[in-house]
């Protein structure tokens, strides 16, 4: 059974016919046609953090392939008053699919691990794979082709969304400029770095020129975490933390200043949500290179291709 999770498991025939898959649908929708390939089918969809895309984009795509989707907060269900274990392998009995916005990775793998039904790490602490495969479509559509894109570059902080987005590219043959002082540290993969830097595509350096020469894009992520905040305000117990990574991850903004000065070919790429002022400036969030709302539409379409893919069903 076909999983998604990490993408360690994935090889770039599979990213490929996954890329070739959502520029079909997508295409096809554009010109008005219909996309239902999977009607009366059921993706269920559990979270245990708060979203806006992942939430909506996998609930619109699955109304569009013609099927139906279930919203499930772990918060407000029983998972919190009895074995995960149980829980989830009953909830798996209802659907076709499965996306798991997860606190730790490490159950999704156990959910996978039952082999009920194909299960997605809608992100985690350590990957976020609708979002590199949904970042590569995006760049092989403003690039003509992912053929066409030889480097990009990563700045900020090292974390789940750098790890599945530098596995895929560095398996596609794209250069990856990791330009991060620090990674977080629940992130780390060490089996998944290990794949990556095994392509020879991974650079780590602090030397903006350097990594910035020749990239075609410039991805960022916030440097906080999404349970550092409560409606909108830093929580009490995290103060402190949100004040040391401000401090040190400044110099690596993603500003209009710095791609005029050391990339002014290349496109802006930002996952969302934004921190303004933060990880990424205003002026460059609406640059003419900024290609970031086209990212946030995208998951939508390589989600679609994503169930599908899983389902092992081909578009006609
Ligand atoms: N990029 C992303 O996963 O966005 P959400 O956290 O809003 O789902």
């Amino acid at each position: 059974m076909r999983h998604l999770i990490s993408l360690k498991e994935q090889s770039k025939e599979d990213i490929l016919s996954l890329l070739e898959l959502a520029q079909k649908i997508k295409a096809k929708r554009n010109t008005g046609e219909l996309t239902n390939y999977l009607p009366n089918k059921t993706l269920i969809m559990l979270f245990q953090k708060t979203s806006t895309r992942t939430r909506l984009s996998f609930e619109a795509g699955m109304t569009e392939l013609g099927g139906h989707a279930i919203f499930l907060d772990s918060r407000t269900s029983q998972f919190a008053m009895t074995d995960f274990g149980d829980e989830i392998r009953a909830v798996m009995r209802y659907g076709a699919a499965l996306m798991f916005r997860a606190l730790k990775s490490a159950d999704v793998y156990q959910t996978a691990s039952y082999n009920q039904i194909p299960v997605i790490d809608a992100c985690s602490e350590k990957y976020h794979p609708a979002q590199a495969l949904s970042d590569i479509l995006t760049m092989a559509e403003h690039s003509g082709g992912i053929a066409n894109v030889k480097k990009i570059v990563w700045l900020g902080v090292e974390n789940n969304v750098s790890n599945t987005l530098t596995l895929a590219c560095a398996k596609l043959g794209i250069k990856v400029a990791i330009v991060a002082p620090e990674a977080n540290q629940q992130s780390i993969d060490e089996e998944l770095n290990q794949q990556a830097e095994a392509t020879n595509n991974v650079e780590r350096t602090l030397n903006m020129a350097e990594a910035l020469s020749g990239a075609n894009y410039i991805h960022t992520d916030t440097w906080m975490d999404m349970e550092f905040f409560e409606n909108g305000k830093v929580r009490p117990q995290f103060i402190e933390e949100y004040e040391r990574r401000k401090k040190l991850f400044m110099p690596y903004q993603l500003n209009a200043q710095l791609v005029n000065t050391y990339a002014p070919q290349a496109k802006i790429m930002h996952c969302m949500p934004c921190h303004v002022g933060y990880e990424i400036s205003r002026d460059a969030i609406d640059h003419p290179n900024s290609v970031i709302f086209d990212q946030a539409e995208n998951r939508m379409h390589m989600q679609k291709a994503m169930i599908m893919w899983l389902l092992e069903y081909a578009a006609n």
